[in-house]
């Protein structure tokens, strides 16, 4: 089982993680839990999170280094731990690369970059307004990373619309959801989405 959560800086995938791994916890407690991250924590991973820091690093170079990370973040944690039998949840995967990287180099170079990676069981999209991410965004504090000003999060977001078009034409499974509220009130309706009915 292979899920992956999505949506714009400050839309709450990372707390949505935490909180749908111990949904699976609860539910199933013998069963492996792996949750994961793009950019990945591997080396591939290490050298794009410099990039993106590195403003002398243009847009165009950055699809790439993402899709070299997803191919190394799958060949030594998602499809090893798939095939241990484990529930993989990962914080963003190539629905991120449509959305974000189709600004710079369109969306048919990063679909082509992008359609050979398997598809997830489930992406889960979660969906609010730019202001509002901005808004936390700004609660959390921290240093702003290169995405996170409101005309590049509106820009983003009419991306992820057509990123789940050209996602669900690949036969993936995509589920939208109200990210508005409060992190249990999100987590619910995410679990209502991995459990329906
Ligand atoms: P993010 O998850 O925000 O990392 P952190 O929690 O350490 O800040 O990811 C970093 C940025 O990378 C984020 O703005 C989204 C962007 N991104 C892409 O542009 N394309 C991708 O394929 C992925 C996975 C992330």
């Amino acid at each position: 089982m292979f899920i992956t959560i999505e949506g714009l800086d400050g839309s709450g995938g990372t707390t949505q993680v935490e909180r749908l791994r111990a949904a699976w916890a609860q539910r199933a407690p013998e069963r492996e839990i792996v949750c994961t991250r793009e950019p990945s924590p591997g080396p591939v991973g290490r050298l794009l999170r410099q990039a993106l820091a590195d403003v002398t690093i243009g847009e165009g170079v950055l699809p790439y280094l993402f899709a070299a990370d997803r191919r190394d973040h799958l060949d030594r944690v998602v499809l090893p731990a798939l095939a241990r039998g484990a529930v993989v949840i990962s914080d963003r995967y190539a629905l991120s690369s449509l959305a974000y990287q189709s600004l710079a180099l369109g969306m048919d170079k990063v679909a082509a970059l992008n359609a050979d990676f398997p598809a997830p069981d489930l992406t889960i999209v979660l969906d609010l307004p730019p202001a509002e991410c901005l808004a936390r965004i700004e609660a959390r504090g921290g240093t702003r990373e290169r995405f996170e000003t409101l005309a590049r999060l509106s820009e983003i977001g009419a991306a992820y619309d057509a990123a789940a078009r050209v996602a669900t034409a690949w036969g993936w499974r995509i589920a939208r959801i109200d990210a508005a509220g409060t992190p249990d009130e999100v987590a619910v309706r995410v679990a209502g989405a991995v459990w329906p009915g």
